[in-house]
């Protein structure tokens, strides 16, 4: 395979996502949106330019290199399918080598056959998440810019992300603006841990999220949020991964959770491309799971009939019910705070996306997500509350006859089980009144697959019964 580009002015684009708009703008420039009718990014390559290899295949041969760090990452080992930046640029710590794994126990619990179910174990990258994919993707843009601070609002996980490539490379300052009360401790340890400049406001992610957008802007700070077209560069490895473990075989499903709707986002954009490409002959149905108490994807695209129409979108129901929800002071609201977002700001994409992959949406309550999330722990891997909404999802798609049994279907674990242990410690505990405490209030009413705990004082003969009566 040809050595990667040694510049990339002529080969990559910025272009608004909007056929009728269609702006481009140079790589070099920084920004969120596009100038002439407010939509958002994409990144463009004049592919013709670039020496994209012929089969996937040929990406194997990166492996003989792994200890060249741009082999070696999961993410610029296929750096020719996102040639925005120059190889001497590109900022790595080592992200996105995570394994694809069946689980016979998962697709029990699912309803599939033996065989048919896997999971993306996104939760093995270096920050615990599956955002580490975009963020070299984005810290590399920021870094060819020349940027000095860059900033995200945050549930967690970008911000971990952030501020550990931060402190690592030690070429930015991180800035991270998180609502207080709504960052599970894991995550928060992190950032402070890392060294991260952490602003708590009062309000909630789509809070912090206006306001990160306010600051960037005023104080020339780089934006690392998935607005940032970069990162969704970054996040469409994520697929290129899942076909590699499958012996590069179009799976027929891709379940994800919904949050942001950048990961949807940059899924549907990996395979639009290969098929373009010629490198994949069809391309698997998405599901993107919302939580129920998080739910404008779902309200949005099943029950007020949003459509991408080719690129002319009926958005007055995005604007009408983003009224009502402020008219109602309506929150989102989920245990799964990863996901706790009712203004996505990748929507737009996402439906481009979810017409281009023949996509469906549904939602899970809390109750659903816990039960996957225990069913996900009890077969090895473990996930944080978000990432088993894709479980979820993909047992209700089951049950309503959408998924067939013999399908092959790929779920995507975004985030490590140990981000958020106060959500499954509270699962799993003997103590009715804890349970209530932190499960209680989200309608979580039982805990089906609990593995409690076995109270014993401390005297010897006890153990020594409690665990004949246990085992
Ligand atoms: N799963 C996890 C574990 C996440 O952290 C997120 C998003 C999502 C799923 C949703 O992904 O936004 O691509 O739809 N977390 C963001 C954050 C919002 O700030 O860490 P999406």
């Amino acid at each position: 395979m040809s050595p990667p580009v040694a510049t990339t002015k002529d080969i990559a684009l910025q272009q608004c996502i909007m056929p009728g708009c269609g702006a481009t703008y140079d790589v070099g420039e920084v920004r969120t949106s596009c100038d002439a009718c407010g939509s958002l990014l994409d990144i463009t390559y004049q592919w013709n330019k670039v020496a994209v290899p012929k089969t996937l295949s040929e990406f194997e041969a990166k492996w003989t290199r792994r200890n060249d760090p741009l082999c070696r990452s999961g993410v610029w080992r296929f750096h020719e399918l996102l040639p925005f930046a120059t190889p001497d640029k590109v900022v790595t710590i080592g992200e996105g080598q995570t394994p694809l794994m069946p689980s016979d126990g998962v697709a029990s619990f699912v309803g599939m056959k033996p065989g048919q179910l896997f999971l993306e174990y996104e939760g093995m990258n270096p920050s615990g998440s599956f955002k580490d994919n975009g963020m070299t993707a984005a810290f590399t843009h920021a870094h060819t810019i020349g940027a000095k601070r860059a900033a995200c609002a945050s549930t967690g996980n970008t911000s971990a992300s952030l501020a550990l490539y931060c402190c690592v490379s030690k070429l930015m300052q991180a800035v991270i603006f998180i609502g207080s009360g709504k960052i599970s401790y894991g995550k928060l340890s992190q950032a402070l841990d890392y060294g991260a400049l952490t602003i708590q406001i009062t309000g909630d992610f789509d809070d912090a999220m206006q306001r990160v957008r306010e600051v960037s802007s005023r104080m020339g700070i780089y934006l690392v949020n998935s607005v940032n077209p970069f990162r969704l560069e970054g996040q469409k490895t994520i697929m290129l991964r899942v076909l590699e473990s499958l012996n590069w075989e179009v799976p027929d499903w891709i379940v994800v959770p919904g949050g942001n709707l950048g990961n949807s986002s940059a899924f549907a954009k990996a395979f639009h491309e290969l098929k373009e490409l010629g490198l994949i002959d069809r391309i698997p149905r998405l599901a993107i799971i919302n939580a129920k108490g998080a739910d404008t994807l779902f309200e949005l695209y099943e029950n007020r009939g949003l459509r991408w129409n080719a690129g002319v979108p009926n958005s007055e129901v995005v604007d009408n019910y983003y009224a009502e929800l402020d008219a109602a002071h309506r929150r989102a609201d989920t245990i799964a705070s990863a996901i706790e977002i009712n203004r996505p700001v990748n929507l737009f994409k996402c439906i481009r996306g979810l017409e281009c992959m023949d996509g469906v949406v549904r939602e899970v309550t809390d109750q659903q997500i816990l039960d996957a999330k225990a069913q996900v722990g009890a077969s090895g891997l473990g996930c944080e509350p978000a990432s088993a909404a894709s479980v979820a999802g993909a047992k209700l798609l089951r049950e309503e006859g959408v998924i067939d049994a013999g399908e092959r279907v790929v779920c995507i674990l975004t985030g490590h089980q140990l981000k958020d242990p106060t959500a499954t410690v509270a699962y799993h505990t003997s103590d009715q009144k804890e349970f209530d405490r932190v499960l209680g209030s989200r309608g979580v009413s039982r805990a089906a697959f609990a593995n409690r705990a076995v109270q014993v004082e401390n005297d010897l003969d006890a153990i020594v019964r409690a665990i004949q009566l246990n085992s």
